[in-house]
């Protein structure tokens, strides 16, 4: 007898393979295993095996539970209930709950790390930023929205399978795609998938929705890596997410296209003030002198506000780091920019703003609701990869 959820999807059948996902500290990861018996107790399935070796998951385990369905991956919430190991070994998972929550978004503070010119160390920047937060207690995810060149996973050398575009398309499930960094940071690999969310029918936004949910429960923090520059992907993120920090180097090129972004988005009416890192600098005094220019320009031509948060030391080990594909405060912890990454993170975090309660209540919308809205309020269509 098939398990069905209130909308009549057979969502459970004998022999059907599953997906366990957990994010306690000690079990991490995907397990796959396989449905054996659909009781009034709860849900028996087989012991995950992994490397050739049963794992032994907990009594208690919280785990999301996910499944292939002929409408496309479902998932739901459940937790171990009871686990025999020994010859007739399986594990009993709490069966999904029958209502069905409307979904809704937790409000998890997003942060787009964007700049005006390519090459500047945004890339840089936000992997080693989500391993210092990670290293002060929060559960941070690090989306690559950036659709030209996507590359958080090459920067940490974590080979992905599947990306955003997969989830977007129904295809793989958002616990599919996201992969397990260091400090158990959580990347999810990007593509043109946020983009793609435009063409999303209501039901397969949802769909897209609740699995967006489940990766907030785990996280403290999102930082999204955008592309460079002014094209309209670009502030949709910025203006979807609830801060932005804004990547330069000294270079004046970078500071002029670092400029021209705040002066289109001013001119849009975007008032959240930007966030400015000086990367690359020689010494603090040049980061400052840099942050100044910016700072007085922006409020003498635009009448917008921008701050200066941070900067980071130019150190040849940060490059050589990136070629290692390991994070400059993992493998080069005692540099001086291992150190202004460490600061900027413990700035970052007395800054950490998600929506006011006020905001909420006004507008109650998650980030992929608002980006949703905003690219659909464009004209819709998305942007292919350039
Ligand atoms: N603080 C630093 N000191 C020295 N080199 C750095 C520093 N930050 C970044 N770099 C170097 O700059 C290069 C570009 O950095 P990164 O890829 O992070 O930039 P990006 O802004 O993400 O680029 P893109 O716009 O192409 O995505 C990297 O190869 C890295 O070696
Ligand atoms: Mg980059």
């Amino acid at each position: 007898m098939p398990l069905e959820q209130e909308n009549g999807l057979r969502l459970l059948q004998v022999g059907q393979a599953i997906g366990l996902y957990t994010h306690s500290p000690i079990y991490r990861g995907n397990y796959q295993s396989q449905v054996i018996g659909i009781e009034d107790a709860g849900v028996r399935i087989t012991l995950p095996i992994e490397d050739g070796k049963l794992t032994l998951l907990p009594v208690g385990l919280s785990v999301v539970v996910t499944v292939n369905t002929a409408q496309g991956v479902r998932e739901y919430p459940s937790r171990v209930l009871e686990r025999r190991a020994g010859t007739d070994r399986y594990l009993l998972l709490e069966a999904p709950a029958v209502k069905k929550q409307a979904p809704m978004e937790r409000l998890v503070p997003v942060w787009a790390v964007t700049s005006g010119k390519g090459g500047v160390g945004k890339t840089t920047v936000i992997c080693n930023l989500a391993i210092a937060l990670a290293e002060l207690g929060k559960r941070v995810c690090v989306i690559d929205g950036d659709l030209g060149t996507a590359n958080i996973d090459i920067m940490l050398n974590l080979p992905p399978k599947y990306n955003l575009s997969d989830v977007v398309s129904g295809n793989r499930h958002i616990l599919e795609a996201v992969i397990e960094g260091p400090k158990g940071i959580i990347v999810l690999p990007g593509s043109s998938g946020l983009q793609e969310i435009t063409e999303l029918k209501d039901d397969d936004f949802e769909r897209l929705l609740r699995q967006f949910q489940i990766l907030e429960r785990y996280t403290d923090i999102m930082l999204i890596d955008t592309s460079s520059g002014l094209s309209r992907s670009v502030t949709n993120f910025i203006v979807a997410a609830n801060q932005a920090v804004l990547v330069t180097t000294p270079d004046p090129p970078a500071i002029t296209d670092a400029y021209a972004l705040v002066k289109v988005l001013a001119r849009a009416g975007y008032q959240v003030p930007m966030k400015v890192v000086v990367n690359k600098v020689r010494s603090p005094q040049e980061a400052i002198d840099v942050a100044d220019k910016m700072v007085f320009a922006a409020k003498h031509f635009l009448q917008y506000e921008i701050s200066a948060i941070g900067h980071v030391t130019d150190d040849e080990l940060v490059e050589r780091s990136v070629r290692e594909q390991v994070a400059v405060v993992e493998r080069y912890p005692k540099t001086m920019a291992a150190q202004d990454l460490h600061n900027l993170a413990a700035t970052l975090l007395g800054l950490e703003v998600g929506p006011t309660q006020k905001e909420q209540q006004v507008s109650p919308l998650g980030f992929l609701q608002r980006l949703r809205a905003l690219i659909g309020f464009r004209g819709g269509g998305s942007e292919k990869k350039r």
